[in-house]
């Protein structure tokens, strides 16, 4: 079975290909970045517009790749929430409509539940049940995933997600869009005993998160200081840090709380070298295996829609020829699936 996966939830057009004989046969993604940097954060309006430019030449470059026709496609997958309304909508109606055109069944899936089935993608796939940890612009949750559709969450951040705060903090130091990496980059340079950051929320029990306090920490410290080269490099280093010692402290308190021994680390900020590396010792000491997608599956992109377009295609899952997106939309919503994956 083949199936297109497109994905316009927020300033990434992406889409691919997925073949469930031999796995992703095209994915390309085209970024919003120079477009919202001015802006320093995605600017809605410009993210909708631009995927309309973009998303039909996107799909018709995966296409030519994979080296298929549309009518040799067997379904199309579109991000149907959560995300930005008025990009949501652009990668709907044209999965929708595409789909329409060739007569086969579309769907509209989850944008996090694709984050956080991508690491199924990879050579050594984890098992259920595992936790994840979802760190995304928009979200940070940790799950207890029990089967394909059953997510119980047991934390979630009560103000900003973690790459909210990184972007945020990028921001205030004059790193530039999107903060993430600028702060990753920075940070090499930093010293790492000039600053320390708190690491909100871990020293009582309990696996929410809240990271607004550390960027107001962030930028008291930034005003305190002349903001040089060198304070920029050791203020990024604390920064991460202390978001990465958070996000370790409570995947560790998760997998704990679950009685699980498996961990999965999905969403933007997952690319993140340092938490991956903390990450990897910490679990290991703990007897817990940790699962990451590769780098360029932890960011948006359309490989993880169109994959999990396909399970939830084989599932029986198919949209009507009307569509809809929902900004808001709860991973605990989701129905159980009944099929092995
Ligand atoms: O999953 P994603 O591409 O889009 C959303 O669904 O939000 O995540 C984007 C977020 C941004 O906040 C970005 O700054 C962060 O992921 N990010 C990173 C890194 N790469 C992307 N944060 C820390 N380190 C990185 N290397
Ligand atoms: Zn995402």
């Amino acid at each position: 079975m083949r199936v297109l996966g497109i994905e316009t939830s927020c300033d990434d057009t992406a889409a691919a290909i997925y073949d469930s004989m031999t796995g992703v046969l095209a994915h390309r993604l085209f970024s919003q970045i120079d477009l919202h940097q001015p802006f320093g954060g995605v600017v809605p309006e410009l993210a909708a517009r631009d995927h309309v430019r973009k998303l039909l030449p996107l799909v018709e470059r995966v296409l030519g790749e994979s080296g298929i026709t549309p009518g040799e496609l067997d379904g199309v997958a579109y991000t149907a929430g959560p995300g930005l309304i008025g990009a949501l909508l652009v990668g709907a109606a044209v999965g929708r409509s595409l789909a329409f055109a060739i007569g086969r069944p579309a769907v509209g899936v989850h944008h996090m539940e694709a984050h956080l089935l991508a690491p199924l993608l990879e050579d050594r796939p984890p098992e259920f049940p595992f936790v994840a940890l979802l760190v995304s612009g928009g979200h940070t949750l940790l799950v207890e995933v029990s089967g394909f559709g059953c997510y119980r969450i047991m934390g979630a951040t009560l103000d900003d997600a973690a790459g909210e705060a990184f972007d945020k903090c990028a921001k205030l130091l004059g790193l530039g869009y999107p903060g993430g990496p600028a702060i990753a980059r920075a940070a090499e340079n930093g010293r790492h005993d000039r600053f320390k950051f708190p690491r909100p929320m871990t020293d009582r029990p309990g696996l929410d998160f809240s990271f607004s306090g550390l960027k107001t920490h962030a930028l008291l410290t930034a005003r305190a200081q002349e903001l040089n080269d060198q304070t920029v490099a050791d203020m990024a280093r604390a920064f991460q840090e202390a978001v990465v010692d958070t996000l370790v402290i409570k995947c560790l308190r998760a997998t704990d709380e679950a009685g699980c021994p498996r961990l999965v680390v999905a969403g933007g900020v997952g690319a993140n070298r340092l938490l991956r590396q903390r990450l990897e010792i910490a679990a290991q000491r703990k007897g817990v295996a940790v699962f990451f997608p590769r780098p360029e599956f932890c960011t948006d992109n359309g490989a993880m829609i169109a994959f999990l377009g396909y399970l939830r295609l084989i599932a029986g899952q198919r949209e009507a020829e009307s569509f809809t997106v929902r900004p808001r939309w709860s991973l605990g919503e989701l129905s159980p699936v009944n099929r092995e994956l």
